[in-house]
């Protein structure tokens, strides 16, 4: 039996990668195509003809809903999480679940029961590249990790596509990059180097054109607790940006006494420099239609039984959120 399924936000992510997936899983049919915005439904339905609404709550009502895929923008997503919990049905949403702890604070008062219907869109934890890069620092491939820089850069603006650069612009309303790229990148972390960080030793901000709601580029300084609990911190150098004409590359790289692993930001590609010589792993398929497929297996498994417990979950996303928003309010900007 199929898994009855609604998607909600109909935009870029939507319907480059969520409805795809959707499209690719035998195990799941798509009962809604939900978003007020009548072209994105009319976009959404010539790659999936399923019946449309411009309201989640027109198909709540549905018993063959089994669970919902939020992937709307984070100041919608906050209030649209409970409302489909509410009704028992699974949710999986789209990262940042809030653009601020305070505003989250609606979904950290779930009741536990709701809670465990919440897998959060954190992604890339599902990418094999991620537990391979886990596994060459678990396992003592480069010693013990001393330094990660990761450059996180996406959202070049492009002058021919000035839709793009309004939308990114819009975002950047509710908060400077690393509270949108930030839940990625900090759940990665505590995922790499055991657990959160011991403290945010400094933050930075800077807004490359005065016209901009938020700075565009901001990063921090941040100490993680040494591996096994001995030793020296790990110092991670992580710095966001967005919306310039040219991007800096996106990656990440760890760096100890014995080796250096780089993370390749976009394709997932990782190469391992160490005494013995280089070792460079791909990964196929291409890094977005392998993650999205094996985040939506996750979500049809917590809706079956198959597994009992989201992964990620909403303490995921809001562990991610709060660390985010301290490294903002450390470089000076009030949550948004
Ligand atoms: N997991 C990932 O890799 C990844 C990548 C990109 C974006 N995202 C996240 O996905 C979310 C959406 O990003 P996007 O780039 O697709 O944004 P977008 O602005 O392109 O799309 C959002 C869509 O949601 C719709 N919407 C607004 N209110 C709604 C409501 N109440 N009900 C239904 N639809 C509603 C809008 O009309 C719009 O079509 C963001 O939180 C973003 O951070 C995640």
């Amino acid at each position: 039996m199929s898994v009855g399924i609604v998607l909600a936000g109909l935009g870029d992510i939507a319907l480059s990668a969520h409805l795809p997936a959707l499209a690719r899983n035998s195990g799941v049919r798509v009962l809604g195509l939900v978003d007020p915005d009548e072209h994105r439904r009319e976009l959404a339905r010539a790659l999936l003809p399923a019946p449309a609404f411009a309201d989640l709550a027109e198909v709540l009502d549905d018993p063959e809903v089994r669970g919902v895929v939020l992937a709307t923008p984070p100041w919608v997503t906050t209030g649209l999480i409970p409302l489909v919990t509410a009704t028992g049905r699974f949710v999986l949403a789209e990262k940042p679940v809030a653009t601020s702890v305070r505003a989250a604070g609606v979904l950290a008062e779930l009741p536990e029961p709701q809670r465990g219907l919440v897998q959060v869109g954190l992604t890339y934890r599902h990418d094999p590249a991620m537990e391979l890069l886990h596994d060459w620092i678990t396992g003592g491939r480069l010693g013990s990790p001393s330094l990660v820089r990761a450059q996180i850069y996406d959202e070049r603006r492009d002058p021919a596509d000035p839709a793009h650069a309004g939308r990114i612009e819009g975002t950047l309303r509710h908060g400077m990059p690393v509270v949108h790229e930030g839940a990625h990148v900090f759940d990665w972390f505590g995922y790499l180097l055991g657990g959160p960080p011991d403290r945010v030793a400094d933050a930075w901000a800077v807004a490359t054109r005065p016209d901009l709601p938020a700075p565009n580029l901001c990063g921090a300084r941040l100490e993680y607790p040494p591996s096994g609990g001995q030793g020296t911190p790990t110092v991670v150098l992580a710095e966001f940006g967005w919306l310039t004409d040219a991007l800096p590359r996106c990656e990440i790289s760890v760096l100890g006494d014995r080796g250096h692993a780089l993370l390749d930001g976009q394709s997932f590609r990782l190469e391992l420099s160490t005494a013995a010589g280089l070792e460079q792993v791909a990964f196929e398929p291409e890094r977005t239609t392998r993650c999205f497929d094996r985040q939506l297996v996750r979500f049809v498994d917590l809706i079956t039984g198959a597994s009992t417990a989201p992964a990620p979950d909403l303490a995921d996303g809001l562990a991610a959120l709060e660390l985010a928003e301290r490294v903002a309010v450390l470089a000076g900007e009030s949550p948004r």
